[in-house]
């Protein structure tokens, strides 16, 4: 039984980094919300597992046991086979979880070819994003990605996303950060807002990781500024980066701001899309 699954771009609408554990790892308290664009998987019966890549970001990725799709699936397989492909649509190692989206969209689309039940309590040593991409619906992450919450206050947002092809090594954005100890997320509001609420008080928080990661990579200055150019009410870097989003009041607004965008960067992928459930 050969099922299809879209792995969503995951995007940190804010990131605070608060503490740091004694193994190193980061405590976060963040707010992630899904697109509705993603990359593509298809699972099919067979005999041994095997992966097929393509897209337009298919060659930036190994298709070897080190692939997170691979290591996602063996973990889950006892003894089962299936013929996977992936339609690499999102650009890697860029902070929208890509990695770990597919990994998430691995473990739902090999549960259902094999009739297995959707329990995956080993999915966060897959990668840190990967219990929140199992979910993927707006959601608030804290600890090191294991403590998730729902959270039902936004309403849809409109926003475009831009990479100018500049990849960023996660571990070592952790390692140029300043401060590891910043303030948590303020008081989460309980009922839902309007586009506008929702962009101010996002806009009142953070992603801590946005001046580490400029510093590797100084053009995400650029990217950011593209994005306030073009009406955004709010443009901010998603995870370790170096993808940054910017919110529009309006779904016209940011195709609007994706085409003029292009044009004058033709060498930046640029979407745009819907974040939300
Ligand atoms: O788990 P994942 O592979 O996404 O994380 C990559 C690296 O990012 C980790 O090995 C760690 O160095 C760093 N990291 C961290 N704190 C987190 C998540 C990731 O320090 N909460």
């Amino acid at each position: 039984m050969h099922n299809k699954r879209i792995a969503r771009a995951k995007i940190n609408l804010s990131l605070h980094v608060v503490g740091q554990r004694e193994d190193g790892y980061h405590l976060l308290d963040s707010i992630v919300a899904f697109a509705d664009f993603g990359d593509e998987l298809t699972f099919a019966p067979a005999e041994k597992l095997d992966l097929r890549i393509s897209g337009p970001f298919g060659s930036g990725l190994s298709d070897g046991k080190d692939n997170l799709i691979l290591r996602a699936a063996q973990r889950l397989s006892t003894g089962q086979g299936a013929q996977i492909d992936l339609l690499k649509n999102l650009p890697v190692a860029s902070g929208i979880g890509g990695g770990s989206a597919d990994a998430a969209a691995t473990l739902l689309g090999c549960a259902e070819l094999w009739r297995m039940p959707n329990s995956f309590d080993f999915a966060l040593d897959l990668g840190a994003d990967v219990p929140i991409c199992l979910r993927s619906q707006t959601l608030r992450m804290q600890g090191i990605g294991d403590v998730i919450s729902p959270l039902w206050c936004l309403p849809a947002l409109p926003m475009v996303l831009v990479n100018s092809g500049d990849a960023v090594s996660t571990p070592e954005v952790f390692s140029r950060l300043r401060s590891k100890e910043n303030a948590p997320l303020g008081k989460m509001p309980n009922a839902e807002m309007t586009i506008g609420a929702a962009v101010a008080w996002i806009a009142q928080q953070r992603n801590d990781l946005e001046q580490a990661a400029t510093d590797i990579v100084p053009r995400i200055a650029d990217v950011l500024a593209t994005l306030h150019g073009s009406g955004a009410e709010l443009a901010r870097m998603s995870g370790s980066g170096a993808s940054c989003f910017g919110l529009y009041p309006s779904i016209d607004a940011a195709e609007m701001a994706a085409m003029e965008i292009s044009k004058r960067q033709p060498n930046w992928w640029v979407r745009a899309g819907v974040l939300g459930d």
